[in-house]
């Protein structure tokens, strides 16, 4: 009996922390990147641009991480119609990791 419980908990602790792992990426972006890049990253327009399913973000991921914890302004910018740069927002290298495997699958 007191094995079943222990296994069940086992179970059950293996299903939250692969969930919560699995949402790390989803809910980051939910925070942090929505606002400007909206909730299924379709971009806004005259905002910030779309990120599913662009090329960039089909690339190759070190650009994509780089971009994330380094932002992107001044004459890096590559929308010049939009006047915003993408901000540098102090997300951390293991992060931006995260985000960059939840892009990819947007
Ligand atoms: C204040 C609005 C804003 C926020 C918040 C923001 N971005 Fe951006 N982002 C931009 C803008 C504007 C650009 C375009 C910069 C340029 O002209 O190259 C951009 C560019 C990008 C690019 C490059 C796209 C490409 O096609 O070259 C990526 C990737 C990106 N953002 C990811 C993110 C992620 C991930 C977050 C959250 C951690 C985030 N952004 C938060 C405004 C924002």
């Amino acid at each position: 009996m007191r094995n079943a419980i222990v296994a069940i908990g086992t179970v059950m602790l293996f299903a939250l922390s692969s969930s919560a792992m699995a949402a790390s990426g989803a809910t980051l972006f939910k925070q942090k990147c929505s606002v400007c890049h909206g909730a299924q990253g379709q971009g806004t327009p005259g905002m910030a641009p779309k990120l599913a399913g662009t090329d960039f973000i089909k690339g190759p991921a070190e650009p994509i991480q780089e971009t994330i914890v380094n932002g992107r302004a001044g004459a890096d910018k590559r929308y010049k119609k939009l006047p915003l740069a993408m901000p540098k927002l102090g997300v951390k290298a293991k992060d931006a990791a995260e985000i960059v495997k939840y892009l990819k699958t947007l």
